[in-house]
């Protein structure tokens, strides 16, 4: 398994080029699932899930050629169950289940079971599929749904969820009559999706706002379109200019999506400015402390905690980082500790002293984010920190140590 060696103590600077977002990309790529003929999505990033969702939709029969920009042609669907093997190894794979059920009329989907960051339950999926008028059963850990033709209905989601908003959007597009979701995600990821449908023909309003209103169609037909930039990456590399007192300029991104996190880097004492599809972001003063709440978008992204806790552990004071999104998200506390910070779990907020310098230590975590926020750790540590379990890394960030190398950072990986 491969290992990232970084020495830290580097600033960085220059440009990195951002590449498109996992989390638009993979209910982009599913959503092929609604249509006859080739679908052409460009700007698919090189991931680990990515090809796990590639391995997911050839196992249901649909075709696919290319990689960055990726044909899929689900014309021929000749399996309608995702297995255990592949849910477990991604949880979005979930995805597949409403988009079945609507074209297909049936769909067997593994119940994804808990993970690192919290249990992580699918039942407002499910809940949202009755209310349409299918019926779903748990069977030996499946959850199996079938209907004629789903129906309209008024949804009302009593916790926002991104999934389970994409999921039941897909499957209203080929409903009969008219849905509403109520309390829906307004990720920019769920904005991506909705435009993509309504290229195929569907006929969806209210994406990005907490209603989202879905008049069903009788069949969609296929589309190219483009998966949006990825704005964790985007942030992550911001949250990088600012643990090292670097001049990051992050390129082809949005910046309209990074409001919450740019006013807490600004309150932290960086510099920002962006244009229409970059942001320019350099610290030359101490780092200020600042106070972390995260929540659905557009508040701050669960997405980012780890990081922005990597960089309030060399901050001048106290910082509470609060995680109401998930129940279990502080697994990075432990490996930060181990490398000097100061940090104190209470109940859902993580207390973070700031220290004047942390140490570099071999170290690995057991979830994406929690990883990303062990580099930057390194990138500021004194000597040299080993990150191992790089494929958490390898899931979500495409070329991660090429892209900070590029910058100026002291990072390798090596094949162990
Ligand atoms: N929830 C339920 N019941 C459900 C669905 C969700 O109780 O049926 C709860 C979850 O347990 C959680 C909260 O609702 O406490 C929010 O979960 P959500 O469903 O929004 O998360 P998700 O759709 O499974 C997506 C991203 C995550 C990201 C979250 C929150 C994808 C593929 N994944 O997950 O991304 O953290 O939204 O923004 O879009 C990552 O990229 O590292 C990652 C984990």
């Amino acid at each position: 398994m491969d290992k990232i060696i970084i020495e830290g103590g580097k600033k960085l600077q220059g440009e990195v080029q951002i590449s498109g977002a996992k989390n638009a990309a993979l209910p982009i790529m599913v959503s092929a699932l609604l249509t006859d003929g080739w679908n052409t999505f460009e700007n698919i990033p090189d991931l680990v899930d990515i090809k796990t969702a590639k391995r997911l939709l050839k196992s249901l029969g649909v075709q696919m050629e290319g990689d960055g920009a990726l044909k899929i042609n689900a014309s021929q669907i000749d399996n309608l169950e995702a297995s255990y093997e592949l849910v477990k190894t991604m949880r979005a794979s979930i995805l597949v289940l409403g988009p079945l059920v609507a074209r297909m009329g049936r769909a067997r989907v593994s119940l994804p079971g808990g993970c690192a960051i919290g249990a992580r339950p699918v039942n407002l999926h499910i809940k949202a599929l009755r209310e349409m008028g299918a019926q779903v059963d748990l069977v030996d850990g499946y959850v199996e749904a079938k209907a004629d033709r789903l129906k309209g209905a008024e949804i009302f989601f009593e916790t926002v969820t991104v999934t389970g908003t994409e999921n039941i959007m897909m499957a209203a597009a080929l409903a009969k009559g008219k849905t509403v979701l109520k309390n829906a995600a307004k990720e920019p990821e769920v904005v991506n999706l909705a435009e993509v449908l309504n290229g195929m023909g569907a006929r969806i309003t209210g994406a990005g706002t907490d209603t989202i209103k879905i008049d069903g169609v009788e069949g969609l037909h296929s589309v190219t379109a483009r998966v949006m930039p990825d704005r964790i990456e985007a942030g992550t590399f911001l949250i990088a200019a600012g643990i090292t007192g670097g001049d990051v300029t992050v390129c082809g991104c949005d910046p309209e999506y990074l409001d919450a996190l740019i006013a807490k880097l600004i309150d932290t004492g960086m510099e920002i400015t962006s244009t229409e599809d970059r942001i320019s972001a350099k610290r030359r003063g101490p780092i200020r402390s600042v106070d972390v709440r995260t929540a659905p978008f557009p508040g701050f992204p669960t997405d980012l905690q780890a990081q922005m806790m990597a960089y309030m552990t060399v901050a001048e004071g106290l910082s509470a980082i609060a995680e109401t999104v998930f129940e279990n998200r502080f697994m990075h506390v432990g490996e930060l500790t181990r490398m000097g910070a100061n940090i104190e779990i209470q109940g859902h907020t993580a207390m973070v002293k700031g220290v004047p310098r942390i140490k570099g230590a071999p170290v690995m975590a057991t979830d994406l984010r929690a990883s990303a926020s062990l580099i930057l750790a390194g990138l500021v540590a004194e000597g040299r920190t080993e990150i191992n379990r790089v494929y958490h890394l390898d899931r979500g960030y495409q070329e991660i140590e090429k892209k900070f190398s590029a910058l100026g950072a002291d990072i390798r990986r090596v094949k162990v």
